[in-house]
């Protein structure tokens, strides 16, 4: 549907589709045919273009490089059996690319025009969308200042891009994590509840420094204390503890993931008993201990559902049930992929066609 939006479109003389190994298909690696491109300037978006993949010319003086005025989103589409393509909820993601922009000083992206923007782009690459399970097209909006100016104020005009890659599970094991008890990801008053760059850059010392000691995956604590969850790399994280899901209440800290949400309306729906708050180690531990702990797992769109094998706190490793066998993370994904392909009843409205 891209009645809303005018956009110019420009087909690619050179595509890559038929070289393209749908095996082997790392995250984020593998970029489709086309882009959309956006300007933002004298108050206004403008110049809606879908254009072949490639380089954009910039100033090396724009201050989404110098001081991370840039943010993004993250969503899927899916390509059902009969040839239906439908993108995930982009509607939630529309409206929390605005909660970023707010909090970075960027302008609004009117919804109408995000998701008139990825329809377009998604409706060009159909033919890029990968059918295997597991397999979807992950789509990446990014806004970000583009201003030629080095003072500390926000930029004037900004670009709004969306790139779109086939990809495969982005975890194909379950993780062992660990609870990061050091380096803190957000700290109430700051922007961890955005999409903002920063944070994943933020992110990646601990990540490397986890990966050295053996662990694929860090959950974040609190900044104050580091004595409770708050979310699992770039996913939120659920427990399943004494028969009752939890997880960690959003709050500003806390990226409002929408994987969350809808596991959340699943399990809510199916009568599960839910609970949003400050989730302490002590209780997963302690959970873990007395095998009360039946399920662990992150939630987002690259992680899908990512459970977790093992944990690590304070000098011990926790074991977990195998995955395989736990109730409550394998119905939700055998369930969202149902709804996702299109072989289940779509009861919330969460699919949105293209
Ligand atoms: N938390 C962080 C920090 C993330 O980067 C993501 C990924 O988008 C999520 C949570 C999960 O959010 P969503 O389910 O909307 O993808
Ligand atoms: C997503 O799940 O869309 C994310 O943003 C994760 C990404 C940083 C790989």
């Amino acid at each position: 549907m891209t009645d809303t939006l005018d956009i110019k479109i420009t087909k690619t003389q050179n595509s890559r589709l038929a070289q393209t190994d749908f095996s082997n298909l790392p995250f984020g690696r593998i970029f489709t045919d086309h882009m959309l491109v956006a300007d933002y300037a004298d108050g206004e978006w403008k110049n809606f273009e879908i254009v072949p993949y490639g380089e954009i010319g910039l100033s090396p003086a724009i201050s989404s490089l110098h001081y991370g005025q840039a943010f993004f989103e993250g969503l899927k589409a899916y390509k059902h059996a009969d040839g239906k393509v439908t993108v995930f909820r982009p509607e939630k993601n529309g409206a929390r690319f605005n909660k970023s922009a707010e909090r970075l000083c960027m302008p609004e992206l009117p919804v109408e025009m995000f998701i008139s923007s990825i329809d377009a782009l998604v409706d060009m690459e159909r033919d890029w969308i990968p059918t295997s399970p597991g397999h979807s097209l992950y789509i990446r909006p990014v806004m970000f200042a583009a201003d030629p100016f080095l003072g500390v104020s926000p930029s004037k005009t900004y670009k709004f891009v969306v790139l779109t890659c086939p990809v495969g599970p982005y975890f194909t094991k379950p993780l062992r994590v660990k609870f990061e008890t050091h380096y803190t990801r957000a700290a109430e008053g700051g922007f961890g509840y955005a999409k903002a760059a920063g944070n994943y850059g933020g992110s990646m010392l601990p990540f490397k420094k986890a990966a050295e000691e053996g662990f694929d995956q860090i959950i974040w604590t609190d900044a104050k204390e580091h004595l409770y969850a708050e979310e699992m790399g770039a996913a939120n994280v659920m427990f399943v503890l004494d028969g009752k899901l939890i997880t960690p209440s959003t709050r500003d800290t806390i990226l409002d993931g929408v994987t969350r949400d809808t596991v959340l309306a699943l399990a809510r729906h199916w009568g599960v008993e839910v609970e949003e708050r400050r989730v302490s180690i002590a209780e997963i531990v302690e959970g873990a201990k007395t095998s009360k702990l039946t399920d662990a797992f992150g939630a987002g769109t690259a992680a899908t559902i990512a459970p977790v094998g093992a944990f690590h706190y304070d000098g011990v490793d926790y074991t977990l049930s195998d995955p395989s066998t736990r109730e409550f993370s394998q119905k939700v994904l055998k369930t969202l992929d149902a709804i996702r392909y299109g072989n289940a009843e779509d009861a919330f409205g969460w699919n949105h066609p293209v």
